[in-house]
């Protein structure tokens, strides 16, 4: 682990995932039929970009109708919480968000995590320089796999904040175990403030995750790009086409890449044959009710404090607390 102090008021630790990590589950993933690959290789650095420009499309909702939903609470929330808590920020890799919370919580530490290491230390280093007088203990961790707090971390009661509806990205019973793991690292008496996308009409979720623009196109291709760079892979990238879908009965919009042809690829010196119209799966955005969604926070632990939502009903807010044990 490197910590090595960037600034007076921030850290920075590496706990990342190795190369090997991520050319095992690439290779696993290609074996499978159909094919998949986990969504967090979406965020190399030009990902990392991709996906702010998303944020910024018209038909991709979550992010502003968040930050609404945020803004217009941000005072009830710190009511709740109170100040001088420990905040912790699993994929918190653009710190894009938290500014809004910070005044009104007072936090005695920021935790950012994130697996983009340099995505996370422009970001953390920023925040660090708008708010002097907070403390950043900035993790770079593939938050799926490890949560734990950085060693010279303060005390104090521990807050999750984990927005964006990244939870969307885990199948239901791993966002259980996932929702567990914050429950265990925030303990009894913490707080977890999550960002969840809710189900609405189909053509507005396609419409965000196939936008006219092709931002999300290039998003979803980049994996491949990612992959051709640190795997030593020969993916072409004009042979496979962005498709978004909502499979409604499983509640989750899926991102894939098809092949447009028959096609062998090679990905550190082991082949693949695709046929044409053959898919990988690269992303699952599940979308939920505010009574699903207090149901599987309840089944990791968690009580409902609070819930708020934007006037369209598009995105929700939720606050859980950690039940006594
Ligand atoms: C970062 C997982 C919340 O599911 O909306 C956006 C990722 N993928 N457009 C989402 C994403 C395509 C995003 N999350």
């Amino acid at each position: 682990m490197e910590t090595n102090l960037t600034k007076q008021n921030i850290q920075f630790h590496d706990l990342h995932a190795t190369r090997s990590d991520f050319l095992g589950d690439v290779l696993s993933g290609l074996r499978k039929r159909p094919a998949s690959i986990p969504p967090k290789y979406f965020y190399d650095a030009k990902g990392s970009q991709l996906f702010d420009a998303i944020t910024e499309l018209p038909e991709y909702y979550p992010t502003r109708t968040e930050i609404g939903i945020l803004n217009a609470n941000a005072a009830e929330i710190a009511r709740h919480v109170g100040t001088g808590s420990l905040l912790v920020e699993p994929g918190g890799g653009s710190c894009a968000k938290v500014h809004i919370l910070l005044e009104g919580l007072q936090p005695c530490a920021y935790v950012p995590m994130d697996i983009s290491k340099d995505h996370l230390r422009l970001a953390a280093k920023e925040l660090a320089a708008a708010y002097p007088w907070l403390e950043i203990h900035a993790a770079c961790t593939d938050f799926t796999q490890q949560m734990e707090m950085p060693p010279s971390a303060p005390g104090g009661t521990r807050v999750a904040f984990f927005p964006g509806s990244s939870i969307g990205n885990f199948k239901p019973q791993d966002a259980i175990v996932f929702l567990n793991s914050i429950a265990e690292l925030v303990g009894t008496g913490g707080y977890l403030l999550i960002g969840v996308d809710l189900k609405k009409d189909r053509a507005i979720l396609q419409a965000a995750y196939d936008d006219a623009a092709g931002i999300t196109a290039q998003f979803n291709l980049n994996l491949l790009a990612h992959i051709n760079r640190e795997l030593n892979a020969d993916f072409d990238l004009e042979t496979w086409q962005h498709k978004a879908l909502y499979n409604e009965s499983k509640g989750r919009i899926e991102m894939h890449l098809i092949s447009r042809r028959e096609q062998t690829v090679t990905v550190d010196g082991q082949s693949f044959h695709f046929s044409q119209g053959e898919g990988i799966h690269t992303e699952n955005s599940y979308k939920y009710t505010v009574d699903e969604f207090n149901a599987l926070a309840a089944q990791a632990g968690f009580q409902s404090d609070a819930c708020w939502l934007d006037d369209n009903s598009l995105f929700s807010v939720h606050l859980y607390r950690v039940q006594g044990g």
